[in-house]
Order: C-alpha cells, then sequence, then structure tokens
C-alpha cells in the first residue's frame, strides 16, 4: 500500500462519493487529512465516520466564496498542521446544479446563470484555492497540487447514451474540466522552481448505482467494458499524494479503465 506517512492533505468536497474514499484511503495510509466541504448531510456523515482519528479534522469551506478560499490556509495553519498536499476534487455536477430528480435541461435552454455557476464551481474555485496555496503555502516547503478533470475533459461526450436517462452530460463540465488541466500546465512551469509540483487525475465513470442499461451503454465505450469502483480510483490518487510522484509535473494521469486511448 503506499506510504502517506509525511503526508498532511488538504481536501476539498472530501464528502462527496470519491472524495470520502479518499478520505478514508488517506488515512488508512497514515496520512494526516484536513477534510472540507459545504456544510450538511455529507459533511456530517463524513466527520462521523472519522469521528475520534487525531488524523482527521474537518472545515466547513465553500470553494465558490472568495473570502472563505481566502481565509481556509490561514485557519488550518493556526491551527497547527501544515498540508503538503492539495486536492481541488470539490465540483458542480448536473445533479447538484439541478437538484436530484430535476430533468436536466437541453443545450439550447442552459442558462447563463447555470453555465456561470458551474465554471465557478469546477474552475475559478480550483484556480483560487491554487491563489491562496501560492500566497500561503508554495515556496515554504516541499508541496503538490493535484487537479480533478474527467474523462470527459479532453474527450467530447457519447451524447446517445444519455437518451432516457435521469441525468445529461452537460456542456459547462467537460469544458470546465478541459480548463483544469490548463491550469495544471501553467503552474506546473510557474511553481517548478519553488518546490511545488502540479498535476491532474483524470478519472473515467466511476460506479454510483446507475442502471443496467447506463452500465452497458457505458461499458462499450470502455476498453475494460465496466465502470469504476471509486477505489480503483483512490489507488491512483493517493499515489499522486505520495512521495514516489515526486519527479511527476504538468501531467494527466486518465483513470478511466482505456476509454480515452480508443
Ligand atoms: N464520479 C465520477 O464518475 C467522476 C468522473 C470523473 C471526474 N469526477 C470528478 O471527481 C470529483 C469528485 O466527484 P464525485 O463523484 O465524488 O462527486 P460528488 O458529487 O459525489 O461530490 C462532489 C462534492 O463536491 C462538493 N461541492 C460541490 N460544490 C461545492 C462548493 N461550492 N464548495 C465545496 N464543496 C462543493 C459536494 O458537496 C460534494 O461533496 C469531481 O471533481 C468530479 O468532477 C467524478
Amino acid at each position: 500500500m503506499t506510504d502517506l506517512a509525511s503526508r498532511t492533505i488538504f481536501i476539498t468536497g472530501s464528502g462527496g462519493v470519491l472524495g470520502s474514499t479518499y478520505v478514508r484511503q488517506m488515512l488508512s495510509a497514515g496520512a494526516r487529512v484536513i477534510a472540507s466541504d459545504l456544510p450538511g448531510a455529507r459533511a456530517e456523515a463524513l466527520q462521523d465516520a472519522h469521528a475520534g482519528n487525531d488524523r482527521f479534522r474537518f472545515y466547513e469551506l465553500d470553494v465558490s466564496d472568495e473570502a472563505q478560499v481566502s481565509e481556509i490556509f490561514g485557519h488550518i495553519l493556526a491551527d497547527g498542521w501544515q498540508p503538503n498536499v492539495v486536492v481541488n476534487n470539490a465540483a458542480i455536477t448536473g445533479e447538484l446544479l439541478m437538484g436530484a430528480g430535476k430533468p436536466f435541461p437541453d443545450f439550447a435552454d442552459i442558462s447563463v446563470t447555470d453555465w456561470e455557476r458551474t465554471m465557478r464551481t469546477n474552475l475559478t474555485a480550483p484556480f483560487m484555492i491554487a491563489r491562496q496555496m501560492d500566497r500561503d503555502i508554495v515556496g515554504r516547503w516541499p508541496c503538490t497540487l493535484i487537479n480533478v478533470a474527467s474523462m470527459y475533459a479532453l474527450n467530447g461526450a457519447h451524447h446517445r447514451i444519455y437518451d432516457g436517462m435521469p441525468f445529461k452530460n452537460f456542456a459547462a463540465y467537460g469544458v470546465s474540466k478541459a480548463g483544469i488541466h490548463g491550469l495544471t500546465v501553467w503552474l506546473a512551469g510557474y511553481w517548478a522552481h519553488r518546490g511545488a509540483t502540479v498535476n491532474t487525475i483524470a478519472p473515467g465513470a466511476v460506479f454510483n448505482n446507475h442502471s443496467e442499461e447506463f452500465q452497458r451503454r457505458v461499458g462499450e465505450l470502455i476498453m475494460l467494458n465496466r465502470m469504476a469502483s471509486p477505489d480503483e480510483i483512490a489507488g491512483v490518487m493517493l499515489f499522486l499524494c505520495s512521495p514516489q510522484a515526486g519527479y511527476m509535473t504538468g501531467q494527466m494521469v486518465n483513470v478511466d479503465g482505456g476509454f480515452s486511448a480508443w
């Protein structure tokens, strides 16, 4: 197993499907984990799951709020922990944008408000976190930033697989995730001489109680012919957090069962 004993990891959107899996695996691998998320049921479940673990802390953080982001590392440092890994994991998905069970609009009906809300959470917020890392951490001790993209960052969506499904792939999501990798390659060169590395992880389709029909349709697009489990994405995330990834910077690592290789 990856050894993260030297790692103090700050992660956004920690209560979600992948975030909560990362937190569990990071703690098992010996890391100190500074989790954060919006207040609510996900955040509470995460805190309940790790209550009493002295290598776990939780901060409420809305990554789209510039004032909150500007203070987050100041709070963490004042509380005595020094993050050397930052994971820009929080993102808004179609369901989070529209509300669970609500029909997703066609492209022609997407509002500028929803487009800008998606960009704010998925791209501007990772920029604001990285900028704050630059102000508070980079150059003070060696550190790494991991940005989270998607298999739909550099590949177009296969719109037909969403026909008749309760969710769709929406343009702002893929566009924001392509921008994420732009942020990675820009920062990798900018920080290279200050002891900081930056990489992107691009997860594929992660199983989260999808219907058999959707699993069949998406599986046909994937070399391994199936969706991923959250633990399979977490294994690569932990490697990117580890000292063993120290010579990697500016890379996008696809963890997509071969989706992007066809
Ligand atoms: N699940 C997948 O199939 C998949 C595939 C590719 C990429 N990803 C990416 O992986 C990351 C995690 O995805 P997930 O599947 O766990 O999604 P999820 O919806 O389960 O979790 C996202 C988390 O982000 C949080 N969040 C949303 N807006 C926020 C804000 N303004 N401030 C702080 N937190 C906020 C939510 O509360 C939630 O806990 C995302 O960046 C997502 O785009 C997921």
